[in-house]
Formats: C-alpha cells, sequence, structure tokens
C-alpha cells in the first residue's frame, strides 16, 4: 500500500472520505500521519478516532513560513510518507520545501480550476453566473491552487441554489473525487502531464510516483 500523510486544517470530511474508501477496500494506502495548523480541527479527531497517528504544529511557534513548512515537511519525510494529500489545508506552502517535494504532493479545490482559486469560490461562481461549477485535485505547486490539474468532477448550477446548497453538492462531489485520484496514484495507474516529468506550467515533477 501507498503509504500516505494527510493534511488538513478544518472539518476533516475529505479525510474521513478517504478513511471511509480503505475501510471499503477501495483505497490501496495506508495513513502514516494525520497534520494540522489548528489544534481544534475535526481532522485530528477523525484520525485520532480511525487509529492514525496525529500532530499539531502552532504557526505562531514559527519565524515564518519557510520555517513552519520546513518543520511541517521534516516530520512527514520522518513519517516515510510516499504521497501528501492536502485535504481543506488552508496554508500556502513555501516553495524552496516544497521543491524536492513537487509531485508528491496533491490538493482538493472546491472550483473547476483554472477558475475561481482562494477562497469563496462557491459565491464567486454564483455571481458570474456560470452554468457549471465543481472540484479539481491537482499537484501543488507554490503557486496557490496553481499546480498542474489531475481530475476535475462537474456539476450543473441549479436555478435555485444559494452558497449552501452549492457547497454541499460539490462537497459530494469532492467525497468521490479525492479517493479516486488517491487511488489511480496507489495503483499506480496515474500518468503525468508530460512524459519527460515536466507539467504543464513549466514545474517540474521532482519525484514522480509513477
Ligand atoms: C474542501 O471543500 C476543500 O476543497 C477546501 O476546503 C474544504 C475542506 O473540507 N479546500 C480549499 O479550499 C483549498 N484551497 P473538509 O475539511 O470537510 O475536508
Amino acid at each position: 500500500p501507498l503509504r500516505i500523510a494527510v493534511l488538513a486544517s478544518g472539518r476533516g470530511s475529505n479525510l474521513q472520505a478517504l478513511i471511509q474508501a480503505r475501510a471499503a477496500g477501495a483505497l490501496p494506502v495506508d495513513f502514516v500521519l494525520v497534520g494540522s495548523d489548528k489544534a481544534d480541527a475535526g481532522a485530528l479527531r477523525h484520525a485520532h478516532e480511525a487509529g492514525i497517528a496525529t500532530f499539531f504544529l502552532d504557526p505562531k511557534d514559527f519565524a515564518d513560513r519557510r520555517a513552519y513548512d520546513a518543520a511541517l515537511f521534516e516530520r512527514i519525510a520522518a513519517s516515510g510518507a510516499e504521497l501528501v494529500v492536502l485535504a481543506g489545508f488552508m496554508r500556502i506552502l513555501d516553495g524552496a520545501v516544497l521543491a524536492p517535494w513537487v509531485g508528491r504532493v496533491i490538493n482538493i479545490h472546491p472550483s473547476l480550476l483554472p477558475r475561481y482559486r482562494g477562497l469563496h469560490t462557491h459565491r464567486r461562481a454564483l455571481a458570474a453566473g456560470d452554468a457549471e461549477h465543481g472540484t479539481s485535485v491537482h499537484y501543488v505547486t507554490s503557486e496557490l491552487d496553481g499546480g498542474p490539474v489531475i481530475a476535475q468532477a462537474r456539476l450543473a448550477i441549479l436555478p435555485g441554489d444559494d452558497e449552501q446548497t452549492l457547497a454541499a453538492r460539490v462537497l459530494a462531489l469532492e467525497h468521490r473525487l479525492l479517493p479516486a485520484v488517491v487511488a489511480l496514484i496507489a495503483q499506480r495507474r496515474l500518468r503525468h502531464l508530460a512524459p519527460d516529468g515536466v507539467a504543464l506550467d513549466g514545474h517540474r515533477l521532482a519525484a514522480p510516483l509513477v
């Protein structure tokens, strides 16, 4: 099984979807570590209940982002993780710390990237009058929600939709998309966007898994 670490800042429903997929036999991974920048993250509770090792690192204890991210990735490296999954981890990662990990860190984001990087994606999709919305899983670079997209799931925005109804339907899509992408990686069935390991936006994938 692929050894994965998960970083999450919040509720942790995407982590929970991964845990459930594994329990159902649909995800050949071992969870080696779950980390958070929030002491009270629901994700830490879910991980604890599932018997997964957890840690909390407080950004306030570090001089700057690079120092924080270095400590974060030291923990991850020590865990033996082969893939890092950002599941609602609400921080941008330092480019120098991330560089040796590019290609081995993925993120889920609630929009059809490259539309609506950052926050309030559902509100922005509604305000723009979009017919469609959805979620993306992408390789992480130091650019916010900016790395190469691996897979997306989409839905139609309905006439009566508001931010809450849309958020709920996108979240349900996320709970299927993220385990599906992690399973592809775990089964070594994912091919990179370019055969030489250079992704479309010019970021070199440092250590591609396949
Ligand atoms: C998810 O919707 C995820 O796409 C989003 O945070 C939520 C976490 O929910 N991530 C981002 O916005 C990253 N830019 P969860 O804690 O219930 O998994």
